[in-house]
């Protein structure tokens, strides 16, 4: 396994921009592939769940040209897709896994999908069940509701799911089989998970409605290729803002970053804990962006939980961290979701904080950090986690004594460069 050492860094300054959201880089090719003609995709993001998705379509007949973070995807309609020749691999990404099976029930050939050994772990009964409903034929090839998934031809139905989980992977999971279905398809959820789906399928032409938690598609879109400039992404500039705020006198400057508000929870609950982010050249045009400018702050303790946990889903590792540096109790709640995640975040995170030194309680749907309890350098494991080792990374540039991460290099799944880009605003790494 890889090992990555960690230096401390000093006060941090200067601008960065961290590469493009992950969860709109996926839509993009799905749904571009899915449309009619060119759908040319600027920002990108090149990391190795992004490639998965590229080479699923590329494996049913479509050709996307890639280069670093410019893409261009010659769409061939919604049914459009062929029978790809063997195994779709997933790898590690379950918003590959997940958003692709809808689409694949609706296609008139068989298909298998499958990935890493933390994808075949994963839960896939959350999106079988409503498919199913659907009338789609998928079933889990070992019959354990996980990933191998094996997808035969269906006739769909239309359906109103109610789904017990706010997940925008199931939540788009449906809404795709639902443009295969003989009628509107309906989804409500118990809070609002991400929106990328609603939004990228509207501004390429299908009818997507949302009325509070229920989202409706109308079936047999005619989706047309367009210019797609994806923002960077908010959970890539977590890993940033959360070093400038607990590095001495920092001040910086992270460009471009998508504020779409069912993401944008890492900011509401960072100004509860006393953080000093401002947000600057606002954008409102298609998903929303602005500048962020951060400085170092005093941090207090919070309460995390309820309606802003999807919001912030994949920025908890990270406020678990944080909160370590901030005084008082930390309690983070009614995010079960963690145990189900490329690992247990909830085991993961508690586990190598510990090692580090921090006073952190597992729950069984968060964490209880006690702030205040200086961390220091140690081994930890990333148990292949891109989101668990970035957050470590952090912890180790503002400790004491050296961090080793095993595993450290699976931050390419979401963030290829990042351990450069750690470093790159130090003025004197020891
Ligand atoms: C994602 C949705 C979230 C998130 C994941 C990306 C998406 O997962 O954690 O990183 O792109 O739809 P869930 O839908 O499982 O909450």
């Amino acid at each position: 396994m890889d090992r990555i050492e960690i230096r401390k860094n000093r006060s941090l300054h200067g601008e960065i921009t961290v590469p493009g959201d992950k969860s709109i880089s996926h839509r993009a090719v799905m749904f571009g592939s899915l449309a009619s003609g060119r759908t040319k995709i600027t920002g990108f993001l090149p990391g190795a769940d992004c490639l998965s998705t590229i080479s699923c379509f590329r494996k049913m007949g479509i050709e996307i040209e890639q280069q670093g973070s410019t893409v261009t995807v010659h769409g061939k309609g919604l049914h459009g897709l062929t029978c790809p020749a063997d195994t779709l691999d997933t790898g590690n990404s379950g918003t590959t896994m997940r958003l692709i099976s809808g689409i694949l029930s609706g296609q008139k050939f068989t298909s298998r999908l499958s990935g890493d050994e933390s994808i075949c772990r994963r839960p896939m009964k959350r999106i079988i069940t409503p498919l199913t409903m659907m009338h789609a034929d998928i079933r889990s090839e070992k019959e354990n509701g996980c990933a191998p998934l094996i997808i035969r031809p269906g006739e769909l139905k239309s359906i109103h799911y109610n789904s017990p989980v706010a997940s925008a992977q199931v939540k788009s999971c449906v809404l795709l089989a639902g443009m295969y279905a003989d009628g509107i398809t309906r989804v409500t959820e118990p809070v609002l998970s991400r929106n990328h789906t609603e939004i990228m399928l509207r501004y390429l032409g299908a009818s997507v409605t949302s009325e509070g938690t229920t989202v409706s598609i109308e079936p047999e879109p005619a989706l047309a290729g367009r210019a797609l400039n994806v923002p960077g992404d908010i959970s890539s500039a977590a890993y940033f803002i959360a070093a400038a705020l607990v590095t001495p006198n920092s001040e910086i400057l992270i460009r471009n970053v998508g504020i779409n508000p069912t993401r944008d929870g890492i900011l509401e609950v960072l100004k509860n804990m006393g953080a000093d982010i401002r947000l600057l050249n606002i954008s409102r045009d298609g998903e929303p962006t602005a500048d962020l400018l951060v400085k170092t702050s005093s941090l207090h303790g919070t309460v995390v939980g309820g309606e802003v946990i999807p919001r912030l889903i994949d920025e908890i590792p990270m406020i678990a961290v944080l909160a370590c540096f901030a005084e008082g109790t930390t309690v983070i709640r009614d995010a079960a979701e963690l145990r189900v995640k490329e690992s247990d975040r909830i085991a993961v995170m508690t586990e190598n904080l510990r090692r580090m030194g921090a006073d952190i309680e597992a729950a069984p749907d968060g964490m209880i950090i006690r702030g205040g309890s200086p961390l220091h350098g140690a081994d930890v494991d990333s148990y292949a986690d891109h989101r668990a080792a970035m957050s470590l990374a952090v912890a180790g540039t503002v400790c004491e004594g050296q961090l080793r991460i095993e595993g450290g290099n699976c931050t390419n799944i979401s963030y290829p460069g990042f351990y450069r880009d750690l470093y790159s605003l130090s003025d004197g790494s020891v």
